[in-house]
């Protein structure tokens, strides 16, 4: 079998409108994959076991990242399978690849370096995931073609993205130092070219893409109370956008700044006895005939 090959591909650390990943990479970002990855794990795995993957499975697992998704998959699948995550920040691929050996998965596990936009070879795959990658594309639909293109006939895609959702429902009783706050990303991802909505775009990608239609789930974090680790995964992306809501000249509710934000955030959710929405999380797959 071919080996996957692609076009490297390494971005600046601060990131600019005209870069493609807002998040930008930086061990505060690897940091922050990792948190949100323990509240989503639940979630992706969900829809992993709905979309019928198996133990023997080989997987692939589109903008690895940190590597979560693809160790995730390496439950699922176990020594029999196998787990291919393709990532194009080098370093991420670093730190996925020492997290892997750390757990004794190297045999199960392996990590490339590459545009998931310029694959080519020849391996079929029984399972091609992704989380949080759709967004970033230039044209998903194109994305999830190349991606359903990589399956064996049988086989199943399955995506777990975000959707912004409305910034007015996310708190009640209402907290301007919330909202205010969270709306700030969406335009800094719009601004990079990021798709705010994918999650509620996916059904139609999905058809636009000639895939069958497929099932799509919805969840929601909520935070209750100060101790939510919704609040942290919350101010820990907004902290990550910091260079880019800079470089669009926004700035946080005034009166905070980004290294108080969550105790800010703590203390209003307990005085209000408020509750805080994140945004919406999507599960979508889809076989292949
Ligand atoms: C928000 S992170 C999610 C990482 C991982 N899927 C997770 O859920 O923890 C998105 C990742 O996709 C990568 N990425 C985005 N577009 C890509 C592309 N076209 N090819 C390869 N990697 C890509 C970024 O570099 C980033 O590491």
């Amino acid at each position: 079998m071919r080996p996957f090959t692609g076009t490297k591909h390494q971005e600046a650390d601060m990131p600019t409108s005209a870069s493609r990943y807002v998040l930008g990479r930086s061990e505060r970002e690897y940091m922050r994959l990792m948190v949100q990855s323990r509240l989503m794990r639940p979630w992706t795995e969900r829809y992993m076991r709905a979309a019928g993957l198996r133990p023997g499975d080989r997987v692939l697992d589109l903008g690895s990242g940190v590597g979560d998704v693809s160790l995730l998959a390496a439950s699922i699948v176990g020594p029999e399978g196998s787990v291919l995550g393709i990532e194009r920040d080098a370093d991420a691929i670093e730190t996925a690849r020492q997290r892997v050996e750390a757990e004794r998965l190297s045999e199960t596990v392996r990590f490339e370096v590459a545009d998931v936009n310029s694959l080519t070879g020849t391996e079929q795959f029984d399972a091609v995931v992704g989380r949080f990658f759709l967004v970033y594309q230039p044209d998903p639909v194109a994305t999830v073609q190349r991606a359903a293109a990589l399956l064996r006939p049988g086989g199943v895609l399955v995506l777990h993205e975000m959707d912004a959702g409305a910034v007015n429902d996310m708190s009640w009783p209402p907290c301007p130092v919330y909202n205010d706050s969270v709306s700030l990303l969406f335009p800094v991802f719009a601004a990079t070219g990021a798709h705010t909505y994918m999650g509620r775009m996916l059904a139609h990608t999905f058809l636009e893409a000639g895939l069958e239609r497929p099932a799509v789930e919805i969840d929601t974090p909520v935070a209750t109370g100060p101790d939510s680790p919704v609040l942290d995964w919350m101010a820990r992306t907004v902290q990550s956008l910091e260079p880019m809501l800079a470089a669009e000249g926004l700035s946080l509710p005034a009166g905070v700044d980004f290294d108080d934000l969550l105790p800010v955030w703590k203390r209003t959710i307990t005085e209000q006895r408020a509750q805080f929405v994140g945004p919406s999380q999507y599960g979508a797959w889809a076989r292949v005939s």
